[in-house]
């Protein structure tokens, strides 16, 4: 499974970069909005600067909510980086606008999918990623993880390409849940990525090791 970041703060994402495991990058206009990112300009160069850290798929959204400039938007950002992939929303407009990116060439992220007849319909779109959000369903009581099983045996079932990108990941458990149930990538935040290198056992098995190692070379010596 490929582990993506979900955040648009450089440092975060470069300290992500530096465990080794990550795989790219999903950002949504609120993330931008918490780093203080505002205006198209400089919302395009974080874009960018955000590429130039990381070697993998960086998903830019479109603000846009209707089709013609949804496209023109998402083939402007687009051209930004060849890492970058167009979110979408899952609308009406956003169906024809996959469509019409998948057509071009130019890969996309299906974003805000709540349900699994949302998730075929971007499949059927040629969507590259799928957006299912995972905690924002817990939330209301409902199986996030189930959503994700569900679009995994819908997808089989017809070979369809589209990589379920399982969003709005808050927790570790959510990432082994995602993990156990086959989706291809969990794009979390930083926490729940470090979360997973810790156990106290490991800890304490270390310290044993190199205590017994000192106490080795000192009866040695
Ligand atoms: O990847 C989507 C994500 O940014 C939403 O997460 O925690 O706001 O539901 P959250």
């Amino acid at each position: 499974m490929k582990f993506f970041i979900d955040t648009a703060s450089l440092s975060q994402i470069k300290e992500a970069q530096d465990l080794g495991v990550l795989d790219g990058v999903t950002t949504n206009p609120s993330l931008m909005a918490k780093e203080g990112i505002s205006g198209e300009d400089r919302v395009r160069r974080h874009y960018v600067d955000i590429c130039n850290i990381v070697d993998g798929p960086v998903s830019a959204e479109v603000i846009a909510t209707d089709f013609a400039d949804m496209v023109r938007e998402g083939e402007e950002l687009a051209a930004l980086h060849p890492n970058i992939v167009v979110k979408v929303p899952m609308t009406r407009d956003g169906v024809k606008a996959l469509k019409h990116f998948s057509g071009k060439g130019i890969r996309t992220n299906c974003t805000l999918v709540f349900s699994p007849g949302q998730a075929l319909l971007a499949a059927k779109a040629g969507a590259t990623f799928v957006s299912p959000f995972i905690g924002r369903l817990d939330d209301v009581s409902t199986d996030g993880v189930a959503l994700i099983e569900s679009i995994r045996t819908i997808y089989d079932n017809y070979s369809y390409a589209t990589e379920i990108l399982a969003a709005s990941v808050r927790h570790p458990m959510h990432i082994i849940q995602c993990a156990e149930v086959g989706a291809d990538v969990a794009t979390c935040p930083l926490s729940a990525i470090t979360a997973l290198f810790d156990h106290p056992l490991t800890t304490i098995g270390l310290e044993k090791f190199l205590a017994d190692h000192r106490k080795a070379a000192s009866v040695k010596a």
